[in-house]
């Protein structure tokens, strides 16, 4: 087998559409092997499309394609003994767990003060708890395993503030903060953990629906709406680009990379 990820095993984490299908997809290319954990049903508080059963199955089709197996999970991040039953069994079926990646979340742009108490409850446990969670059944294989890489999803809104999004801000520094936390400590198990940053992204979170919304949100305050500027001239990224981050941290050639933000934002972080 060849491959930079050859006999290794990834969890990701939101993996039946969007960036975290492109990470199923890209790490399998490299020969891994994919646990790939959704809910696959109605999301809380946000104003786009739901990610659906027949995504899920898509993303494991798309895994098999590479040749690689996958094991598919249909659980909710915030439902830690779910998610450790799923991946526990997952990993007896795939053998080990190398990689870690904790991308699955929701995105509830609003202005400050439309901004319900539920909202921002959903946000943090899905974004922060959600993510706790999946290091906190993900790691204690990893450490079996003698090592690895952890990868927490934060944004270019856990680097630099972005407007309208009080809770989604509130939680991508969160985790930026978790990454670093978890790296102290699992680095003597040589396990690294990272954030990862990247800039808009075309994905259901990113687009159709959620412009217009932030677009209600921009109107309140127009003249943050340059916030969201990239320094490169491109108004938006693709899943692909971001995967090959991923994998880059995935991988040894990231060996010596932990406890580190890793920004694939077209430089909106310093516009
Ligand atoms: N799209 C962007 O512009 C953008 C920019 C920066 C960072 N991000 C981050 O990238 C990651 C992936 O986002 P995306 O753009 O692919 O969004 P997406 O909505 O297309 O995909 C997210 C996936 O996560 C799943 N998910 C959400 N909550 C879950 C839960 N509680 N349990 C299990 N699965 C759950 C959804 O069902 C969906 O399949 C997120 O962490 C997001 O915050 C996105």
């Amino acid at each position: 087998m060849t491959g930079q990820l050859a006999g290794k095993v990834a969890l990701i984490t939101g993996a039946a559409r969007g960036q975290g299908r492109a990470h199923a997809v890209r790490l399998a290319q490299e020969g891994a092997d994919v646990i790939a954990v959704d809910i696959a049903g109605p999301l809380p508080s946000v104003a786009y499309d739901s990610a659906t059963p027949e995504d899920l199955a898509e993303t494991v089709a798309m895994v098999e394609k590479e040749g690689r197996r996958v094991v598919a999970a249909t659980v909710d991040t915030r439902d830690l003994a779910g998610l450790r039953s799923a991946v526990d069994g997952a990993v007896e079926r795939l053998g080990r767990l190398d990689v870690v990646v904790a991308n699955a979340a929701i995105c509830v742009p609003s202005a400050w003060d439309e901004i319900t108490p539920t909202m921002f409850d959903d946000t943090l446990s899905i974004n922060v708890t959600g993510t706790w969670n999946t290091v906190m059944v993900g790691a204690p294989h990893l450490v079996r395993a003698g090592g690895g890489s952890i990868i927490l999803v934060s944004s270019a809104a856990g680097l630099k503030v972005q407007p309208f999004m009080v809770p989604y801000t509130t939680s991508k520094f969160a985790v930026r903060g978790m990454a670093k936390a978890f790296a102290v400590e699992l680095a003597k198990h040589h396990i690294r953990v990272n954030s990862l940053h990247p800039t808009g992204v075309a994905t259901p979170m990113g687009s159709g629906d959620m412009q217009a919304v932030l677009g209600k949100a921009i109107a309140t305050d127009p003249r943050l709406a340059p916030m969201f500027t990239n320094l490169l001239p491109v108004d938006i990224t693709q899943p692909e680009d971001v995967a090959e981050t991923v994998l880059f941290l995935a991988s040894d050639a990231s060996r010596y990379i932990t406890a580190h933000e890793i920004a694939p934002d077209a430089g909106v972080t310093e516009f």
